[in-house]
C-alpha cells in the first residue's frame, strides 16, 4: 500500500489527522511551508504516536519541490489541508489568497496527475454555503461566498468537479468543515494560531489563560435564542476521524463528492462561553460589541450524508470540546 501525503500537515486539523492516520497504521508523508504552523508539531505527532514519518518543508507554489516528494515516495492519496484561511486577511490581501490557495492547489493537482495519483480529500468549509442558503445546510445547495477566502474554497471545489468530469479516474471527497475546536486529549497538539486569534474558541482560551484581557462578543441582536451567533462546533478529533472514513470511501468510489463534517447541532457564543467557564473554572471577562462584517446569525450542518456514505458521525459534545481545548491551553500557555 502506498503512502498518504498530507499537505498542511503541521496545522491544527492536519496534525490531528496525522495522529489518527498513524494510529490506524497508514504510512504518511507531511508537506508544509510552516507559514502558519511550527515544526514542533512534527515532534509532537511523533511523540504522541511513537511513529516517525518524512516531513518536507515545501510550498504548494514550488512545483519542482512537490515533484521531488512524489519522486521519493509512492503516494496513493493526498489529504489537502494547505491554504491560507483568515477571512478578514483575505479581504485585505485577495491576490495572496487567490495565488496561494488556487494556483497552489492547481499546481498540486498537476503534480498528482503527472504521477498518476488521483485520490484527494479536500479541506473545504461550511463557508461555501454563503448567505443565500438556510441551515441546516445540505450538500446539494448552491455554493457562493462573501470574501476571497470563501471564494477560494468555492472555486477549488469547481476545479475539482471539472477535473473529475474530464478524467473519470479521479476520486475527490470535499469535506465541508463547520467550526472545528478542541484538541487531542493528550494536550500535546491543539489550536495554536499565529498572533491574535480570529476565531472564538482560541480567543476565549487566551482570555482564560491571561494572554488576552477580554472577549468581545460580536453582536447580541441576532434572531437567535440569546441574540448571539449560533455555529456548529465540532471536535477536531471527530473531524480527523472523518478524514480516515473519507479516505476509505474515496479509494472505492470515483468522481467528486462534497460531504458536511459537523455535529448537526448549533451552539451560541454565550453557550460556548458558559461551557468554557465550566471547563476552566474561571469567569471569562467579556463585553458585547457590534456585529462583525460578514457574520451569519446561524450556521449548522445536515449530517445525514456523512452518516450514509462514510458511516461517520461526531461523538463529542461542546463541553468535551472545551475541556480538551482548555487542557491543551494549560499545557501550552504560550502555544507550541
Ligand atoms: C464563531 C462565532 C462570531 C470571535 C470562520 C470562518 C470559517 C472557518 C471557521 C476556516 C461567530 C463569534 C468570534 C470573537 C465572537 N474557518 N465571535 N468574538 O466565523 O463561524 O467561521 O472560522 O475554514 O470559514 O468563516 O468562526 O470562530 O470566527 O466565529 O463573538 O472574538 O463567534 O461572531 O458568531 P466563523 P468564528
Amino acid at each position: 500500500m502506498g503512502k498518504i501525503l498530507i499537505t498542511g500537515g503541521t496545522g491544527f486539523i492536519g496534525s490531528h489527522t496525522c495522529v489518527e492516520l498513524l494510529d490506524k497504521g497508514y504510512e504518511i508523508v507531511v508537506m508544509d511551508n510552516l507559514s502558519n504552523s511550527k515544526f514542533e508539531s512534527v515532534k509532537r505527532i511523533e511523540q504522541l504516536t511513537n511513529k516517525t514519518f518524512k516531513f518536507y518543508k515545501v510550498d504548494m507554489l514550488d512545483f519542482n519541490g512537490m515533484c521531488k516528494i512524489f519522486d521519493e515516495n509512492k503516494i496513493d492519496s493526498v489529504i489537502h489541508f494547505a491554504g491560507l484561511k483568515a477571512v478578514g486577511e483575505s479581504v485585505q490581501k485577495p491576490l495572496e489568497y487567490y495565488n496561494n490557495n488556487i494556483v497552489g492547489t492547481v499546481n498540486l493537482l498537476r503534480v498528482m496527475d503527472r504521477y498518476n495519483c488521483k485520490n484527494m480529500i479536500f479541506s473545504s468549509s461550511a463557508t461555501v454555503y454563503g448567505v443565500d442558503n438556510s441551515p441546516p445546510y445540505t450538500e446539494d445547495m448552491t455554493t457562493s461566498a462573501t470574501n476571497p477566502y470563501g471564494y477560494t474554497k468555492v472555486m477549488i471545489e469547481q476545479i475539482l468537479r471539472d477535473l473529475c468530469i474530464a478524467d473519470s479516474d479521479w476520486s475527490v471527497v470535499s469535506l465541508r468543515y463547520f467550526n472545528p475546536i478542541g484538541a487531542n486529549k493528550s494536550g500535546l497538539i491543539g489550536e495554536d494560531p499565529n498572533g491574535i486569534p480570529n476565531n472564538l474558541v482560541p480567543y476565549i482560551a487566551q482570555v482564560a489563560i491571561g494572554r488576552l484581557e477580554k472577549l468581545s462578543i460580536y453582536g447580541n441582536d441576532y434572531k437567535t435564542p440569546d441574540g448571539t451567533g449560533v455555529r456548529d462546533y465540532i471536535h477536531v478529533v471527530d473531524l480527523a476521524k472523518g478524514h480516515i472514513s473519507a479516505l476509505d470511501y474515496a479509494k472505492n468510489h470515483r468522481g467528486f463528492e462534497p460531504i458536511n463534517l459537523g455535529t448537526g447541532n448549533g451552539s451560541s457564543v454565550l453557550e460556548v462561553v458558559a461551557s468554557y467557564e465550566k471547563a476552566c473554572n474561571k469567569k471569562i471577562t467579556k463585553r458585547f460589541a457590534p456585529r462583525r462584517a460578514g457574520d451569519l446569525a446561524i450556521s449548522y450542518a445536515n449530517v445525514q450524508k456523512a452518516k450514509r456514505l462514510l458511516n461517520w458521525e461526531a461523538k463529542y459534545n461542546i463541553d468535551e470540546m472545551c475541556v480538551d481545548s482548555w487542557n491543551f491551553t494549560v499545557k501550552n500557555p504560550k502555544g507550541l
